[in-house]
């Protein structure tokens, strides 16, 4: 699904590389999350994946096509810090990716409110993000981006900002829309339980520059509940977790 091969990258402000040599791959249908300390480049991997940023050197491809020969709209990014417009509607701010791929109006609309009701979100349409809770915010932000009709979705932090309880049950709803629509799925945090219970795998960062991300494989059936995170082998990888993060943090 997704192949980083050799990439480097830094921004030109800064003297250093932020990622140097980074390879990996994605296989279609996954769950990955990525783990690390804050300021390593995760968000970075993201931009370049959407192509907001160009690799010093490197390749990416996206379903074996490199991503520079691909147009506008393949890939489903909900950035870290969210943002809907505010003075879009929550109808005409899911519709967005669709009016920028262009089409019809009529249909751009009724494909979004048909994806709107299927989560529950019909009766918020015609209000404005001010209207909303955090966790209905993230639900209309997760919306736009399945719009895009990527296969590939990235998510960066979508629930950090939220209270712990509304966290969870997003959690529990994600998982419940990502095993229907068989999406693979990119999704960055800093709680190394939500990457327990959502991921196939998790991507550790290694330090900085990323040269490598230590890969864990979950072994846990979906559908999932809490207490599989009370395995001895999941509470074995957590505190290994825990302890990597805990030594990449430079206070
Ligand atoms: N547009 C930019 N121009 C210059 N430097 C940037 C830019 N965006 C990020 N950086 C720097 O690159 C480094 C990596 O940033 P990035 O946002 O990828 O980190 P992150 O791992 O996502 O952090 P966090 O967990 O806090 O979100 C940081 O040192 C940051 O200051
Ligand atoms: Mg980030």
């Amino acid at each position: 699904m997704l192949e980083f091969k050799n990439i480097s990258f830094k921004y030109d402000e800064d003297p250093d590389f932020i990622i140097k040599s980074l390879s990996f791959r994605v296989d279609k249908g996954e769950f990955i999350s990525i783990v690390g300390p804050s300021g390593c480049g995760k968000s970075t991997v993201f931009r370049l994946i959407c192509k907001l940023e160009r690799p010093f050197e490197g390749d990416i491809f996206l379903e074996g096509r490199n991503i520079n020969v691909l147009g506008k709209g393949y890939i489903g990014y909900m950035p870290q810090n969210d943002l809907l417009i505010p003075w879009r509607t929550i109808l005409q701010n899911s519709s967005l990716p669709l009016e920028i791929k262009g089409g019809d109006m009529k249909r751009v609309r009724n494909e979004a409110e048909e994806m709107l009701q299927s989560f529950g979100l019909e009766k918020y349409k015609d209000k404005y993000p001010r209207d909303l809770s955090g966790g209905m915010r993230q639900r209309v932000a997760f919306t736009r981006t399945l719009l895009t009709g990527s296969e590939l979705l990235l998510l960066d932090e979508p629930f950090s900002a939220l209270d712990a309880i509304t966290r969870l049950s997003m959690q529990e709803w994600l998982l419940d829309k990502w095993s229907k629509l068989n999406k693979t799925v990119l999704f960055i945090t800093h709680d190394v339980e939500e990457a327990l219970f959502l991921s196939t795998r998790i991507f550790v960062t290694d330090g900085s520059p990323i040269r490598k991300f230590k890969e864990i494989k979950v072994d846990l059936n979906y559908p999932r509940t809490r207490d599989m995170l009370d395995n001895p082998d999941i509470l074995r990888i957590k505190a290994q977790l825990i302890e990597e993060l805990k030594r990449g943090i430079r206070l």
